[in-house]
């Protein structure tokens, strides 16, 4: 029988893609989101591109009610928790915005989940709960040091969990912590559409490729690098959304154990600086991209590189994309709607 997987968050960047793997593999998914941080067009457009159309929710997850109606009409047999908000910058200034949508939403959808006896959840978490990683490359037990309200709420949610699906019988839990997912689906019409000045380099640049942004500024040239700029572990969006694919797949087999909670990483393990990252967009584009060299910004590690062998191990998932193809990805998304999904 098909099964069917909610996404909270699923009209996002990484949602998106997230419910287009799950349609191509046959899942039913229910999308909901408030739709603070997406166009439902993203939705429109998965729907297009997969033969099962997904359905989209309006709704948020801080409101019992709409959750408690959205598990009564539908037969839910796990979750995959991507709502929430994920500027580093803005939660240092508003930290009440980020526990209240990213740690109070979620224990909302995960009490619903309780009531409705769902207990099957992956959730995003995220490399950011490392704080400033010393070691390369880093696994799982590596020491946790969130430095920021946002990786803090993305801990919390881990730690919540750690402590639902010990509790909880028929719980169980993957918490799946990110590196930095780039690049766009192959068909260039999904893709990551931020509000305001993007904070991540990739979107940046896509930015600057297409006008919107005058010029690159490289935060630091200083590090200890081959190339002095900051070294970090991209994964293409499509992989990232193929690893949410065996994460489900997994906890919905007999090998996944009731009342575990595994924090798995999803990175490639290879790492590229700025300025690889910055010629690579140069190779996709085919023009030279303007770019100044600036001061470092506080808080920014030299380095951050994932050691993903759990997931292979586990989930039997490792990652295929390389560079030049997360930004020929990224690059035909962006120059296809270079206003984003409301402008196209
Ligand atoms: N993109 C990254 O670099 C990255 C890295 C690590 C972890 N993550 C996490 O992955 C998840 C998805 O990130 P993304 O890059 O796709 O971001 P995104 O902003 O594109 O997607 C998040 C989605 O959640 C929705 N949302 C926000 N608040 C909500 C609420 N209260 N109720 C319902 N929906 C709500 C937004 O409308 C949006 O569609 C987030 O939890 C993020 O913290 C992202």
């Amino acid at each position: 029988m098909t099964q069917t997987i909610l996404a909270t968050g699923g009209a996002g960047f990484i949602g998106s893609h997230v419910t287009l793997e799950l349609l191509t593999a046959g899942y039913k998914v229910v999308v909901f989101d408030n739709l603070s941080n997406s166009s439902p067009k993203s939705i429109e457009r998965v729907a297009r591109l997969t033969n099962g159309a997904p359905e989209l929710v309006v709704g948020d997850i801080r409101d019992q009610a709409a959750l408690d109606t959205l598990f009564e009409s539908h037969d839910i047999d796990a979750v995959i928790n991507m709502a929430g908000v994920k500027a580093v910058g803005e939660s240092v200034e508003k930290p009440q915005k980020y526990y209240d949508i990213n740690v109070s939403g979620s224990i909302n959808l995960y009490r619903a989940m309780l009531r409705h006896g769902v207990g099957k959840v992956v959730f995003s978490s995220s490399a950011t709960v490392y704080g400033m990683p010393e070691k390369m490359p880093i696994d799982e037990s590596y020491p946790i040091g969130p430095l920021n309200p946002y990786g803090i709420s993305k801990r919390m949610n881990e730690q919540i969990l750690e402590g639902m699906t010990a509790a909880n019988p028929g719980w169980r839990a993957l918490l799946l912590r990110y590196f930095n997912p780039v690049g766009a689906h192959g068909s260039g019409q999904i893709g990551e559409d931020p509000t305001g000045t993007p904070d991540n380099l990739f979107p940046f640049i896509a930015q600057v490729a297409t006008g919107r942004q005058p010029g690159l500024k490289v935060f630091g040239n200083d590090y200890p690098t081959p190339d002095g700029t900051a070294i970090r572990d991209y994964i293409h969006v499509v992989d990232l959304a193929r690893g949410h694919v065996r994460a489900i797949d997994f906890l919905l087999s007999d090998a996944a154990q009731d009342n575990v909670a595994e924090v798995i990483n999803l990175g490639t393990g290879s790492g590229s600086s700025v300025l690889q990252v910055h010629r690579a967009w140069q190779d996709a584009c085919g023009f030279e991209i303007p770019y100044d060299m600036a001061p470092r910004r506080a808080g920014d590690a030299p380095e951050s590189c994932a050691n993903p062998a759990k997931a292979k191990d586990l989930l039997g998932w490792e990652a295929e994309f390389d560079l030049p193809r997360m930004c020929a990805d990224h690059w035909k998304w962006q120059s296809a709607n270079p206003q984003g999904y409301e402008g196209s």
